[in-house]
């Protein structure tokens, strides 16, 4: 029974464990990561067991002092790991028994691993959405600080990937801040169904002991109890709920980092990123890629992947526990790593992107952008606007057969349309005319950005 003898549940086996089981069933690997909350759980989880009358506070203390040896121990990295003891769960109790004797085995009275994970799990994705949260924040404030710097500098607006209107820059690094600001309001509703305790579950039933469930959830800092015991060992919405809103996030960011890849291109032109943030080719000599924004577009794979793994995994799965849960580990642990390392990576890079204000204004000026603003100079006018829309289109038909822009038809030309063109109409059809016009709530006006940028500051 050699290779059964460091398990938890090796009483009833009289057979070893296959040695590929083993390495098969084991996952302290990969969920030792989770030792800092598994130590937190189990000293509150011991100061339950002395209200319930399990330990004395003494025997308490003793366990205590050998669960900050071992974090000691596993920061030093003295700490023996071993596939054998199966988790982290597993492993941590292992070396308190040898720290503290026998007194150690009363540790795992009135729990399981199933409600002990389920715990460490919320414990260490509150720690993680927290960090996420203070990321966020600051890739809210770069966006701000970038838009308040471009207010006045004009670029092309695009619908259908088409020169549509001219907008501000500062316009449009408002509109990734809205989507940005929506994703952290998600990723703090979700919190509040991440931070629920599901200790004192046990296996799957609730424990014989009168543990004292409310005082541990305070003492973690947890907001409510998981209700039911069967639902608190076995369910990982949480965990699936948090990738969701990372994936929302990466998609969001899939969108952004497209545009800067299409913009840093010598066709557009509109932005460069400093070498610090390219890589070159090793055949072409010239090429400077944006090889930063590329891998933040590449990597939301991952974290859709791990959405659907998570969804997956809860699919069909009975009450209670079953060891399929185990499987939330490495795509939860992925999903959080590779949105961190995004949002970081947008935090650096978003400062040091130089927009080519000159190169965005004459594509501004392309296009016919400024095809509404001559629209609208004839609805003041009193001209009804579908009859507007039907005289600028053939005003632009005209142009275009001229090879020229709206700005350089001569008033005769203009005339010859329609009667009611007069020397005024030039005025609404520069690019700084046409933003300055939009001035209302959310439109693209420097003056419009500025004030939301103010508002912005305080909503952050
Ligand atoms: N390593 C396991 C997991 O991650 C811990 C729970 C094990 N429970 C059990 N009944 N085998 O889910």
């Amino acid at each position: 029974m050699a290779s059964n003898s460091g398990k938890t549940w090796g009483g009833r086996f009289s057979a070893e464990t296959d040695s590929f089981v083993e390495k098969f069933t084991q996952s302290v690997s990969f969920d030792y990561r989770l030792y800092p909350f598994d130590i937190q759980g189990s000293m509150a989880h011991a100061n339950g067991l002395v209200e319930a009358g399990v330990l004395t506070s003494d025997e308490r203390d003793a366990i205590v002092v050998g669960l900050e040896k071992i974090r000691t121990e596993i920061e030093a990295d003295e700490f023996i790991w071993s596939t054998e003891r199966e988790d982290v769960h597993s492993n941590i109790e292992f070396r308190l028994v040898e720290l503290v004797g026998e007194l150690g085995k009363k540790l795992h009275t009135g729990r399981s691993r199933n409600d002990q994970v389920a715990t460490d799990m919320r414990l260490w994705l509150r720690h993680e959405v927290d960090r996420i949260d203070e990321q966020m924040t600051c890739l809210l404030q770069v966006i701000l600080d970038c838009a308040e710097k471009y207010t006045d500098t004009i670029m092309p607006g695009f619908t259908h990937m088409q020169i549509a209107q001219p907008i501000t820059f500062g316009h449009h690094m408002m509109a990734w801040f809205e989507m940005m600001l929506r994703d952290r309001s998600r990723l703090r509703d979700c919190r509040k169904r991440i931070n629920m305790s599901p200790l004192g579950a046990a296996a799957l039933a609730g424990s014989s002991f009168s543990i004292p469930r409310e005082q541990i959830a305070i003492e973690l800092g947890f907001e409510s109890l998981c209700r039911n015991s069967l639902d608190a060992v076995s369910d990982r919405d949480f965990a699936v709920e948090f990738t969701s809103v990372a994936s929302t996030t990466a998609i969001h960011i899939t969108r952004w980092c497209e545009e800067i890849i299409v913009w840093c291109s010598d066709i557009f032109g509109f932005v460069r990123l400093p070498d610090s943030f390219c890589t070159g080719s090793s055949i072409m000599p010239q090429k400077r890629n944006p090889d930063v924004p590329e891998l933040i577009r590449g990597k939301s794979g991952r974290i859709v992947g791990d959405l659907v793994a998570l969804l997956t995994l809860t699919k069909s799965q009975p009450l209670a526990y079953n060891r399929d849960n185990q499987e939330d580990k490495e795509p939860i642990f992925d999903a959080v790593d590779t949105l961190s390392e995004c949002l970081q990576a947008l935090c650096e890079m978003i400062p040091e992107m130089q927009p080519n204000s000159q190169r965005m204004r004459e594509c501004a000026e392309q296009g016919y952008s400024t095809a509404t603003d001559l629209a609208d100079w004839l609805v003041r006018r009193s001209v009804p606007f579908r009859e507007a829309h039907e005289i600028v289109g053939e005003v632009v038909a005209l142009a275009e057969s001229k090879n020229i822009r709206l700005d350089e038809m001569p008033l005769e030309q203009l005339l010859q349309v329609d009667s009611r063109f007069d020397e005024s109409v030039f005025s609404s059809l520069s690019v700084v005319g046409s933003v300055n016009a939009r001035d209302t709530v959310g439109g693209t006006s420097p003056t419009s950005v500025k004030r939301e940028i103010e508002q912005a500051r305080s909503r952050i």
